[in-house]
């Protein structure tokens, strides 16, 4: 039963050839760190990698995560414009078995209210197994517009692909789950 499950992990992933270089330091994987910290009010593990643009490198990650690590959720940023190495969403498709376009279409409405190049970000979702893979654009300042506008559905899709209980501090994000279920 997932309310047995005593260990939540979930997978943060920056996706960035110059932050995977050390060229510059990675401030978006730690904003969602941050970000989770503030919305997640029971304990979990961070599980945290910083990758090139490199689709299969995208793509072995993400199968690590949701597969060997058991994160119910793996959250990526970077990736997701219309630049030559940015194939974050096809290695998102490439590894999940249902695509959620729900979350994009929600996470580039709410930003578009605070920048036009928001339509620019192809962001997607999708399901791996028993895991919710989310992508998130490079932008800091993306990030927690991005993860708050989603987050009150999340724990209700991790209760249907028969992840761990989800529970949230309700001043940051209440979560949904409709009053059938
Ligand atoms: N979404 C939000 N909320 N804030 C932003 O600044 N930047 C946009 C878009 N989405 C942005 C955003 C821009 S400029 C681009 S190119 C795309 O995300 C893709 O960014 P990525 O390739 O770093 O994922």
């Amino acid at each position: 039963m997932s309310a047995m499950n005593p260990s939540i992990r979930i997978g943060i992933v920056t996706i960035s050839d110059r932050a995977s270089r050390g060229v510059y330091e990675d401030k978006s994987g730690p904003a969602i760190q941050e970000c989770l910290a503030e919305i997640l009010s029971g304990n979990w593990e961070p599980v945290v990698r910083v990758i090139p643009d490199e689709r299969p490198v995208i793509e072995a990650t993400l199968i690590e995560l949701c597969d060997e690590q058991g994160c119910c959720l793996v959250v990526t940023t970077g990736g997701t414009g219309p630049a030559p190495r940015d194939v974050t969403p096809e290695a998102t498709e490439a590894v999940c078995g249902k695509m959620m376009p729900g979350f994009g279409e929600r996470m580039r409405a709410i930003s578009l209210s605070s920048v036009p190049t928001a339509i620019l970000s192809r962001q997607t979702a999708g399901i791996r197994g028993r895991s919710l893979i989310v992508n998130l654009p490079g932008k800091p300042s993306a990030i927690r517009e991005c993860l708050l506008a989603v987050f009150p559905a999340i724990p209700y899709c991790v209760d249907l692909i028969e992840g761990p209980y989800l529970t949230t501090n309700e001043a940051v994000v209440k979560a949904f789950r409709p009053k059938s279920s």
